[in-house]
């Protein structure tokens, strides 16, 4: 059978190759819902399939949007596809995933393979900041762009970002409500500004109950479990702290997984803090108190900002509130004549 086009569909349905077209592209306004009815009903018995590429030079739109992330072995980030998924879905878009495995070299091609696409706009999530190469690229393709979690440098970008700062002074705040004194802080890498200001927000809440963490207590990991590991067993085995605050979740496993095989209980005699609320932790034991940042929903507002600046060019900065999820890891800290047990 010939391939149907939008003018057998008119002819069927009995009325014009304008009416169809506004039905396809959802701009219905003013027609009547009989109308518009009697072309969908047209359009399913002849299992029309619009030519998208036919289309995209007459509307100058493909309808594809592309999302780069870091590291999509992390289930942060397949929570923040489903809602950025979810999202372009309801908008009719289509959406294509780039993991960039942390690597430079890596996002640079998926933004330049994204531009060949001709998508109609860009969720990045970068490593760490946006190198000099990313800004070029971003600025030539005239592409609209959003940022998300990462990249962000003076608030100079559109995008979606948490109050890491908030989020590290919670998980502070949390600890010292419970008694902890001696407390150690596993961070992300230091080159990447959430990791930076959740550290600050945690180091403000020490200081304000005038507690101190020293030098030695900080240790700088890489937001990945195994290393989270590696630092967790070798610092537990010279030294005696009550609490650590993990600067992610996947890192909180690794410390779950030192503890136990240094035979440290949790929560009895170390508490841990995550950060993140992924959903996989729920069958850790005992489950991980963490700070939750709502990934999903934040996922679904970048999507939202990005398709509001394809088509209004105009968008803006939206910063989600951390909350602190309190679960079984920690734990108020017993204390017999002014020691800490
Ligand atoms: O777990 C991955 C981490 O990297 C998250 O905390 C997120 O905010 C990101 O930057």
């Amino acid at each position: 059978m010939d391939k149907v086009t939008i003018k057998d569909i008119a002819r069927e349905a009995g009325v014009s190759i304008t009416t169809v077209s506004r039905v396809l592209n959802n701009k219905e306004e003013g027609m009547s819902n009989e109308t518009r009815e009697k072309v969908l009903r047209v359009i399913e018995k002849v299992n029309y399939q619009p030519n998208q590429l036919a289309r995209s030079l007459v509307t100058k739109r493909s309808k594809m949007l592309g999302l780069i992330v870091p590291n999509i072995s992390n289930p942060f980030f397949p929570e923040l596809c489903r809602g950025a998924e979810d999202e372009a879905n309801d908008h009719n878009y289509s959406l294509i995933i780039c993991n960039s495995d942390d690597q430079l070299h890596k996002e640079e091609n998926y933004l330049r393979l994204l531009k060949e696409q001709q998508v109609d706009g860009i969720l990045l999530s970068s490593k760490d900041q946006l190198s000099e190469t990313n800004k070029m690229q971003l600025r030539e393709s005239k592409i609209p762009f959003i940022i998300f979690d990462r990249g962000e440098e003076g608030n100079q970008h559109s995008g979606v970002f948490l109050d890491n700062e908030k989020g590290g002074y919670l998980a502070g705040q949390h600890l010292i409500a419970l008694g902890h004194t001696q407390i150690a802080c596993i961070t992300g890498p230091k080159n990447i500004h959430n990791s930076q200001k959740r550290l600050s927000g945690f180091q403000l809440a020490l200081k304000e109950a005038a507690l101190g963490l020293p030098e030695e207590f900080i240790l700088t990991g890489d937001f990945k479990m195994d290393t989270a590991y590696q630092l967790a067993k070798e610092f537990l085995k010279n030294n005696r702290v009550t609490a650590i605050f993990a600067c992610n979740d996947l890192m909180a496993c690794g410390v779950y997984q030192a503890a136990h095989e240094l035979g440290i209980r949790i929560p009895e005699q170390l508490s841990i803090i995550g950060f993140d609320d992924i959903p996989l932790i729920t069958a850790l034991i005992p489950k991980l108190t963490t700070i939750r940042q709502n990934t999903y929903e934040m996922g679904r507002k970048a999507i939202e900002l990005l398709i509001h600046q394809i088509e209004h060019e105009s968008s803006e900065r939206v910063v989600f509130e951390p909350t602190l999820i309190v679960r079984e890891s920690t734990k108020q800290i017993n204390k017999v004549g002014g020691v800490d047990i």
